[in-house]
């Protein structure tokens, strides 16, 4: 008897822990994060104001959900092992902030690290696993960063999944984020440890940098799905360190890619072409697309590329980029880019006549009188379409 109700316990537990991950980051997880603009510079007063500009800049209703505090909020574990938050910038505590943020009607996200400290040498998680999880219950953190720096020898999997054990045992729902920067191949086994991990070392704001990103995305589409995301990194989209084109491009190859999408830039002062690219609410459809399958490279011509990325309801979505320093004329046969996938056999089914062709930067739909056009592609650009069930 006593076996059996044990048995149940433990079930319960387990049927728990999987229905809390599983019900979480069906699509990828949409936000703002601190650290790509401000970096340790972060405080209380930071992150009000970037939750209530989510709000006024349009970014909530576009579809971004988390506020995110990255490294450096943290400073010190008293005689108990509790971590601290630095008292100077976050006066009021992390749970104040936490409650702020929620009454906009937005989740909050905090940063930690599996090694013993995190990369800007704070404290980190290592050893304090259970304890800082159940402080983040307490808190109201809904969403967790969880770095790879001072890890010495330790092993990602086991160190990841024992604060996955840990959030579980807190028992608050907690999306959790593996920035492990791809060294031991997460994308192979952390779909049962978090919903999110870095496959690459950290974006830089340039477009060399950015599209490098992309190179290592290649191969790691069929690894990504509802609830398990490959993370290429948050956005530098505004960050000032590209053209308007090249964001563009880093914008919609992001969500051709399903990748996360958590701005990184200075919300308070946008401008309204950044703003434009980060609230285009056509293209961020592809990447929530419930489906949720990463997009693939189908032809790959050295400086001009195209992306496919499949979509509910039998839509597609084509994504033709010039990586090249000089403007390009392409001609697309838009039956062709219908009918590219990755399965050979299973492209039958799609007929040019049963839809309608969507330009998701200009906003119109295309007027075809034949299946192929002529188009004109500045450098680092892209043409995204939508093929449309009529
Ligand atoms: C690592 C991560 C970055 C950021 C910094 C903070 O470099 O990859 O995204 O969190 O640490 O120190």
């Amino acid at each position: 008897m006593k076996k059996f109700f044990l048995l149940i316990v433990v079930a319960s537990i387990f049927f728990n822990a999987s229905a809390q991950k599983f019900d979480l980051a069906k699509t990828p997880p949409m936000g703002w994060n601190s650290w790509n603009k401000f970096a340790c510079n972060v405080s209380e007063k930071l992150i009000m104001e970037m939750a209530d500009a989510m709000v006024n800049s349009g970014m909530k209703a576009a579809g971004y959900e988390y506020i995110v505090i990255d490294d450096c909020w943290q400073v010190a574990r008293d005689e108990n092992g509790e971590i601290i938050a630095d008292k100077d910038r976050f006066p009021h505590g992390i749970k104040y902030l936490a409650d702020y943020v929620h009454s906009k009607g937005l989740k909050f996200g905090i940063y930690s690290c599996a090694g013993t400290k995190t990369c800007q040498e704070r404290p980190g998680g290592r050893g304090h696993e259970f304890q800082d999880a159940r402080t983040y219950a307490r808190w109201g953190v809904d969403y967790l960063k969880y770095d790879w720096c001072n890890a010495s020898t330790q092993d990602a999997k086991a160190s990841y999944s024992t604060m996955r054990d840990g959030l579980y045992a807190a028992g608050r729902p907690i999306v959790f984020s593996l920035c492990e920067w791809g060294t031991a191949k997460p994308w192979e086994w952390a779909k049962e440890v978090g919903h999110l991990w870095r496959t690459t070392g950290d974006i830089v704001d340039r477009w060399d940098a950015m599209i490098a990103i992309l190179d290592l995305e290649r191969d790691l589409a069929k690894y990504a799905g509802p609830g398990h995301w490959n993370d290429p990194d948050m956005l530098e989209v505004g960050n000032g360190g590209m053209t308007m084109e090249e964001y563009k491009t880093h914008f919609s190859l992001w969500c051709m890619l399903a990748a996360p999408l958590m701005a990184g830039n200075d919300l308070q002062n946008m401008s309204q072409e950044n703003k434009e690219i980060l609230t285009n609410t056509e293209i961020i459809a592809l990447d929530q697309d419930p489906l949720g399958k990463q997009g693939f490279c189908t032809r790959d011509n050295g400086d001009y590329e195209i992306w496919i990325k499949k979509l509910a309801n039998n839509e597609k979505a084509a994504c033709l980029l010039n990586r090249g320093d000089d403007e390009k004329d392409v001609q697309v046969d838009f039956n062709v880019l219908l009918k590219a996938s990755d399965n050979y056999w299973a492209s039958d089914q799609y007929k040019l006549e049963d839809y309608k062709v969507r330009d998701l930067w200009e906003h119109k739909d295309l007027k075809l009188d034949k299946n192929t056009m002529l188009i004109k592609m500045p450098p680092h650009s892209v043409k995204v379409f939508r093929f449309i069930k009529k």
